[in-house]
């Protein structure tokens, strides 16, 4: 049997390998990421090449604190430091004009670099151990997108990046940090701060109205300038196998559940919503949150659930829009866009056309 990537709960020994160019597999509060250093261009390389992550799409750097941020970016806005400060450590990352030390490798050739301080104790001890082991090179950033393959469900634990990620590492220079289930569960909320208003480029934890309550400003609504790209940001994004399929409330669930007659059929479906929703015959129960931060929580590995059940379709209805109710309707939106195309056997769309 081949040897099996290092999992630890000491993040010192992850800040180790990371400053040695190794991969780092690291809880955040949001998702699990996959992390390397981000002034080092073959750890940087590795990352996006286990990801199978177009060279183009930029990474986010994770900093100890937002003195750590200045010196990755560069010129920060006013507003942007009101939300470093206000929000970090925590789940929102800032765009803003990167500094030199935010080479094209990080920042897929974009004049800007995102930044992030996570609030999961041990990544904030990997980054601070890092400065602390290697002074030369502080204040050190860590690159890390989310720990799944291009396009797929972001983990929320440590066995569901490995399952995303373990062909793709190496034992002997990489290293899983286990820091139980990530307690958002949904990645961070990204703000472009290169305008004069902050622009919500994907919602998260931290929310429209938090935003603007912290720098008094409106927010920004048109679309951002050529020169602020978040690819990621794809229509067709956060996808499982099953086909995902997004209902707007609990009294849709029977009609868009039209299952056929056989039991097997029936064991095909699953239904993912609040607790208040019913569960109809022969539909599996992914997760039945009492809340919007338990669904956001339990939201990815509900759709991992299905897959793992070998479901065919799952139905979804979203909690209400405000807060994180944003974020987990946009990542639904997105999982339905990017889930398999061809209309499965035993499952029927109401009014019966295919969906592209
Ligand atoms: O919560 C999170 O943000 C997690 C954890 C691990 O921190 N990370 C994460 O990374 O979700 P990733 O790479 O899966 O998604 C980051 C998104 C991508 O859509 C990327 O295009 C966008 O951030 N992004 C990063 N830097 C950017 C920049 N300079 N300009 C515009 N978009 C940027
Ligand atoms: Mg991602």
């Amino acid at each position: 049997m081949p040897a099996e990537v290092p999992i630890t709960r000491d993040a010192a020994q992850a800040a180790a390998v990371l400053l040695g160019g190794g991969l780092a597999v690291l809880p955040t509060e949001t998702v699990y990421g996959l992390g390397a250093r981000a002034d080092d261009l073959r750890a940087v390389a590795r990352v996006y090449a286990a990801k199978g992550r177009p060279a183009d799409h930029p990474l986010i750097v994770h900093v100890a604190d937002p003195m750590a941020a200045e010196a990755w970016g560069r010129g920060l806005p006013a507003y942007a430091r009101l939300l470093g400060a206000a929000c970090w450590p925590g789940p929102l990352t800032l765009v803003v004009p990167r500094s030199p030390r935010a080479g094209d490798h990080v920042t897929g050739g974009q004049d800007t670099v995102g930044l992030r301080v996570p609030a999961h104790p041990l990544a904030l001890q990997v980054l601070r151990r890092m400065d602390a082991d290697d002074p030369g090179g502080a204040p050190h950033g860590v690159a890390a997108p989310s720990a799944n393959r291009f396009g797929r469900v972001s983990p929320t634990t440590a066995a569901h990046a490995l399952a995303e990620l373990a062909d793709a590492l190496d034992p002997a220079r990489d290293v899983v940090l286990d820091g139980g289930p990530s307690g958002v569960g949904v990645e961070s909320t990204i703000v472009d701060c290169t305008g004069p208003l902050p622009r919500i480029l994907r919602p998260g934890g931290v929310s429209a109205a938090d935003i603007r309550r912290i720098t008094g400003l409106d927010l920004a609504t048109d679309a951002p300038g050529a020169d602020v790209r978040a690819p990621g940001t794809l229509a067709a994004h956060y996808a499982p196998r099953a086909r995902v399929v997004v209902v707007p409330s609990g009294e849709d669930v029977a009609g868009e559940v039209r299952v056929g007659p056989g039991s097997d059929r029936q064991a095909r479906i699953g239904l993912l919503a609040l607790s208040g929703v019913a569960t109809p015959p022969g539909v599996v129960r992914l997760s039945a949150p009492e809340d919007v931060a338990a669904y956001a929580r339990s939201l990815y590995a509900a759709l991992r659930e299905a897959d793992a059940l070998g479901l065919a379709a799952v139905v979804a209805v979203p909690p209400p829009a405000e807060g994180l109710g944003a974020a987990i309707a946009d990542r639904l939106a997105r999982a339905a866009a990017g889930s398999a195309t061809s209309e499965p056997s035993g499952w029927q769309r109401r009014g019966g056309s295919p969906r592209r």
